[in-house]
C-alpha cells in the first residue's frame, strides 16, 4: 500500500518519515518547491531531533520519496494523509484554505478507492465538509469511486516529535466505517507492538478530542502562571508548590511549569479556534477566555520586570536574550514569547542582542531588520556590554552557563530568568540581581503588581 502524505511541515514530514521507518512506502508531497528540492537533496528544512537520520535512511532505502506533483503521485496512493497548515484567521477561526485546496487537488486526480485521512487540527464537523467537497468533485468528474474521510488528529510535540510519533500515547481514529477503521489500524499496527493504542470513535469526537486536549494543556500552563503571580507576592516558591502539586497522581507533573506563557504553532491558535467554534454555537467559554487573558499578560511579564528594574529608563539599555524559539528542541518561532519581549524592548528604545542555539535563522526570517537588533553566535556574545540578560527559552545548554564569563562580559548585573532555571540564592552569590517567575526576588526591587 502506498501512503501519500500531503504537507511536509512539522507534522507531515515527521509522520511520513516515521511511517517509512516502520516499513511503509510513503510519498511526501508539498506545494513548496524549495522545501521539496531541499528534501530531495537530503536537507531537512526544520530542526527536529532524530528526523534527519530517518529521512536519509528511508530515502536511501527507497521507502520515502518527496514530490511537488499531485499528477505523478495521486494515482499510486490508496491512503492520503492531510497534514497541511490550519492557521488562525483574523477572527480566531481555523483557516481551512490549505486543507480544502489539498483535498481538491487529490480528489480531482483520484483514480482508485481512497481513504482521506485528516491529520491537521480542524474544527469539529470538518470531516463532513471534506466529504461533501469530495462528493461534489467526484460528481463533476462522473466518478463513482468509493472513498472515506477519516479524522486522525496529531498529538506530537515539537522538539520530541519523532519519539512521540514512534511511541504515541494514543492514536485517535474518527470514522463510522469499520473497513476504514481496519485499514487505519493496519497502518498503525507497527507502532502498537508494545500495547494497543488505537482509539476508534466518531469523527466529530475525534476532532473535538484534539481541541479539548490542547485547551487542557493551555489551561494548566495559565493556571500555574496565575499561581506564580500570587507566589511572587506572598513569598511562596512556585517551584516548590509545583513539586507538591505534581506529586498528586490526580494532577501529575507535566505542563505545570510557570514561565512566559504558551506559544508555538498549536496551543494559541487551537484555544482561539475552539472559542470561535463555541461562539458559533452560542456557548460561552469563560474558562478559556481567562486562559488566553492570563497568557497574554504572561508574555509581557519579563519585559515588564526588566522595565521596572530600570525604572522605565530603557533608552540605550542593552539586553541580551538567550533563546528565541517558542520552546527548546525546535526552531519554530510561531507565537514565540521572545517576539513579544523583543517588540516591547525595542519600542522603549532598548537594544537587543539575540542568541538561540538553533533558531537564529528561523527568527531572522520573521523578525524585521532593526538598527537596535544584533544577532549573536553565543551566550557570551549576547552578554557582551549588556545591562541585563533575559533567559527566554530553556535550551539544555543554558542549564549550566559560565556565569563568571557572562558577568565579566556584561556591563550590568541583572539576570531575568523567564524559565526558573536557576537557584536564586546561587545567582545572588554569583553577583547577579536575579529575577525569575513565581519566586519573590532576593533583590531589593519590589515585585511587579499585576
Ligand atoms: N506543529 C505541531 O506541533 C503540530 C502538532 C499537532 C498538530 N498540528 C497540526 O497539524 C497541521 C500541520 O501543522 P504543521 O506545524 O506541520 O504545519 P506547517 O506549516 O509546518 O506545514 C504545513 C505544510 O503544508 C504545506 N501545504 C499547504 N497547502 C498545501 C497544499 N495545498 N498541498 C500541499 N502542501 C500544502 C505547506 O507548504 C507546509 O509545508 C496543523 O493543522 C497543526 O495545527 C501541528
Amino acid at each position: 500500500m502506498v501512503l501519500l502524505v500531503v504537507g511536509t511541515g512539522y507534522v507531515g514530514l515527521v509522520t511520513g518519515a516515521c511511517l517509512a521507518e516502520m516499513g511503509h512506502t510513503v510519498i511526501c508531497l508539498d506545494i513548496n518547491q524549495e522545501k521539496i528540492q531541499a528534501l530531495q537533496k537530503g536537507k531537512i528544512p526544520i530542526y527536529e531531533p532524530g528526523l534527519e537520520e530517518f529521512v536519509i535512511r528511508n530515502t536511501a532505502d527507497g521507502r520515502l520519496q518527496f514530490t511537488d506533483s499531485y499528477e505523478m503521485t495521486v494515482s499510486q496512493a490508496e491512503v492520503c494523509f492531510m497534514a497541511v497548515d490550519t492557521p488562525s484567521g483574523e477572527d480566531g477561526s481555523a483557516s481551512l484554505d490549505s486543507l480544502f485546496s489539498a483535498v481538491r487537488s487529490v480528489a480531482e486526480l483520484a483514480k482508485r478507492p481512497m481513504i482521506y485521512v485528516n491529520k491537521s487540527t480542524v474544527p469539529v464537523g470538518t470531516c463532513a465538509k471534506v466529504t461533501q467537497l469530495i462528493q461534489s468533485i467526484y460528481k463533476s468528474r462522473n466518478l463513482t469511486l468509493p472513498f472515506e474521510v477519516v479524522s486522525n488528529p496529531e498529538f506530537l510535540k515539537e522538539g520530541n516529535a519523532v519519539q512521540d510519533c514512534m511511541k504515541p500515547d494514543r492514536i485517535i481514529i474518527g470514522t463510522q466505517s469499520d473497513e476504514a477503521g481496519e485499514v487505519m489500524k493496519s497502518i498503525y499496527a507497527p507502532f502498537m507492538v508494545c500495547r494497543e493504542r488505537v482509539i476508534i470513535m466518531d469523527p466529530l469526537s475525534a476532532e473535538m478530542t484534539k481541541y479539548a486536549a490542547n485547551s487542557m494543556l493551555a489551561t494548566r500552563i495559565s493556571f500555574m502562571n496565575e499561581m506564580a503571580s500570587l507566589c511572587e507576592n506572598n513569598g511562596a516558591d512556585i517551584n516548590k508548590v509545583r513539586i507538591g502539586m505534581g506529586a498528586d497522581t490526580r494532577i501529575g507533573y507535566t505542563y505545570l511549569y510557570p514561565g512566559l506563557g504558551y506559544g508555538g504553532s498549536c496551543l494559541p491558535k487551537d484555544v482561539r479556534a475552539l472559542r470561535y467554534q463555541a461562539a458559533e454555537h452560542d456557548v460561552s467559554m469563560p474558562l478559556l477566555a481567562a486562559v488566553e487573558d492570563i497568557n497574554e499578560r504572561q508574555k509581557q511579564l519579563l519585559g515588564d520586570k526588566i522595565t521596572h528594574y530600570f525604572d522605565g529608563e530603557m533608552d540605550g539599555k542593552i539586553v541580551g536574550i538567550l533563546g528565541l524559539s517558542f520552546k527548546p528542541g525546535t526552531d519554530d518561532m510561531r507565537d514565540a514569547p521572545s517576539l513579544i519581549l523583543i517588540k516591547q524592548l525595542l519600542a522603549l528604545g532598548a537594544k537587543v542582542q539575540l542568541y538561540d542555539p538553533v533558531a537564529n535563522h528561523a527568527a531572522s526570517q520573521i523578525i524585521p531588520d532593526h538598527e537596535n537588533i544584533s544577532w549573536c553566535e553565543s551566550e557570551i556574545e549576547a552578554a557582551r556590554d549588556s545591562d541585563a540578560l533575559a533567559l527566554v527559552t530553556e535550551w539544555k545548554q543554558f542549564r549550566f552557563l559560565n556565569f563568571t564569563a557572562l558577568l565579566e562580559n556584561m556591563r550590568g548585573t541583572a539576570f531575568f530568568d523567564g524559565r526558573n532555571q536557576y537557584d536564586p540564592k546561587e545567582m545572588a552569590k554569583r553577583g547577579f540581581d536575579y529575577f525569575c517567575i513565581g519566586r519573590k526576588p532576593l533583590h531589593t526591587k519590589a515585585p511587579i503588581q499585576n
